[in-house]
């Protein structure tokens, strides 16, 4: 079975006060893009995991790992046995912000519902998701959905057209919890520029205007992963530069998403931007995308 999940950006996001939990309250506008992991699953004599790609050091293979937790929270769930050899196809930058690991287990828990034969209805997988972290249940549904909570809950997003994108990516990842600490840090210290509310995202994606979309994207994290990063200022300001409709950090970062006018545009504003030496690598991928789903039945 091969599952293809793909990789998030957020349009918009807003971060709330910090919760008892630990988690942060937020309003954000996540978007799908074609740019995946392939994770593959097999009946084994033991639950295992393997990751290719060339970050593929980066990620567990121990039970840390979101896919291989996605698979034994399943077997628990339908009475399953969890032995099963997950292989990761890593598409997606590791610790970049833009849920790659979140995708994975998105896809272990599509992959195994399809193995398995259990039949899970989109909202008990969602449901599932939400366990293993705030971003699964978006790996599921895919495409652009309003996120709130923290993050778990969706609500679809109208939108007409596709966006073409290029990814700027960073070496050395940024932890999610880090980039949230800082932020609480840089709050407690002194007033911190905030983005407003999703009203023009919203409307942007509505009208399929990309130039207004462009100027909308905005991220609380920014401020924060730039604090923790100096250069993505950089990498923010060249590609403004460069043309791009909008720049914005994705997630907690270190990856920054570039809008561009249409897919030539985006393949010559990631070639400009990969010769300047600012970030460790380029994609392009247009968005919406669609969720988690099966690709391959062996
Ligand atoms: O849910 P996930 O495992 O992706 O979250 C990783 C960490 O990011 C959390 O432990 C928390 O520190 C931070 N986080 C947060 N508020 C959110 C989502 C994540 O503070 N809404």
């Amino acid at each position: 079975m091969t599952v293809r999940a793909p990789a998030k950006v957020n349009l918009h996001l807003s971060v709330g006060q910090r919760r008892t939990d630990g988690f942060h309250d937020l309003t954000t506008v996540f978007h799908a893009i074609g740019l995946y992991d392939d994770v593959v699953l097999a009946r084994a004599d033991a639950p295992t995991v393997t990751v290719e790609g060339e970050q593929a050091r980066l990620v567990p293979t121990d039970s840390s790992n979101l896919a291989l937790r996605a698979v034994h929270l399943m077997a628990q769930h339908t009475g399953n046995d969890p032995a099963v050899a997950v292989h990761i196809r890593k598409g997606i930058p590791v610790a970049g912000g833009c849920a790659g690991g979140s995708a994975d287990a998105a896809a272990a828990l599509v992959g195994c519902d399809a193995l398995w034969g259990t039949g899970l209805g989109k909202d008990e997988l969602a449901g599932l998701g939400a366990q293993l972290g705030s971003d699964v249940p978006f790996g599921l549904h895919g495409g652009t959905a309003l996120g709130t909570g923290r993050g778990e809950q969706l609500t679809p997003v109208l939108g007409q057209g596709s966006y073409s994108w290029v990814l700027a990516l960073s070496d050395g990842g940024l932890s999610t919890p880090d980039v949230y600490a800082q932020l609480d840090r840089q709050r407690e210290s002194g007033p911190v520029g905030v983005v407003s509310n999703p009203a023009g995202v919203l409307t942007a994606l509505r009208q399929g205007d990309a130039v207004a979309l462009g100027r909308a994207l905005g991220n609380d994290l920014q401020p924060a992963a730039i604090a923790l990063k100096p250069p993505l200022r950089l990498l923010l300001e060249a590609g403004r530069d460069l043309g791009a409709l909008g720049a914005v950090v994705s997630g907690s970062g270190p990856t920054v998403a570039l809008l561009a006018r249409d897919e030539d545009h985006g393949i010559a504003l990631a070639s400009a931007l990969a010769g300047q030496g600012l970030c460790s690598g380029v994609r392009v991928a247009s968005g919406p995308a669609a969720g988690a789903r099966v690709v391959e039945a062996h």
